[in-house]
């Protein structure tokens, strides 16, 4: 396997202490133009991704908002996150996932953010992924109306100078990789 994607995929981890460097704009749309390249079930695309960085007065209220079931405290310090909208699949995409019993929607989105935290990696910087959230306030965080919906939330940033790789956790092999015959 190239080493480059080896590094990358075993040298990410979530990142829960971020340093408050922050990080340039255009290194974040990069990372976002770069993501999008994701494949997607019928090419759909179902998702706009939204940069919200500081001194927007809506970092805070993020982080308030990722925090309200009593977890992320880490999230203080964020500077950064890329908030994950779903928006609409394309009609071939929705009717192909609803005849075969499959919504393809969160799969779609599932892949984009590993490809989200994938790049920020081999930019050198670190991201968390957020998925405990109330619908409401996250909406109210981004002043989005009720039709709308944040799937995901990443925080990204510089991980701080202490922060070090940690040994994976993952379950053995044989329960979760089948060579069948
Ligand atoms: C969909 C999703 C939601 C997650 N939500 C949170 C979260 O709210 N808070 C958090 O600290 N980590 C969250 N994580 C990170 C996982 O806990 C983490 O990926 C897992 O423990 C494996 O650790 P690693 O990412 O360091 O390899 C989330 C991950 C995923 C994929």
């Amino acid at each position: 396997m190239n080493d480059t994607i080896r590094d990358i995929i075993s040298q990410r981890q979530s990142t829960r202490n971020f340093s408050d460097q922050a990080v340039d704009t255009e290194k974040l749309v990069e990372i976002c133009q770069l993501s999008c390249l994701a494949p997607s079930s019928c090419n759909s695309q179902p998702w706009r991704l939204h940069i919200v960085q500081r001194p927007s007065p809506k970092v805070p209220k993020i982080t308030e908002a990722c925090q309200t079931v009593g977890l992320n405290k880490f999230l203080n310090n964020v500077c950064s996150y890329i908030v994950v909208e779903q928006t609409f699949g394309n009609m071939k995409s929705k009717s192909g996932g609803f005849f075969a019993g499959n919504n393809l929607t969160p799969i779609d989105i599932g892949i984009l953010a590993a490809h989200i935290c994938l790049a920020a990696q081999a930019e050198g910087l670190g991201t968390c992924m957020i998925g405990s959230f109330r619908r409401r306030t996250i909406l109210k965080a981004m002043g989005f109306g009720p039709m709308r919906r944040v799937r995901l939330v990443i925080a990204v940033g510089y991980p701080a100078p202490d922060d070090k790789l940690r040994d994976k956790k993952r379950k053995d092999f044989g329960e979760t990789i089948c060579v069948e015959k």
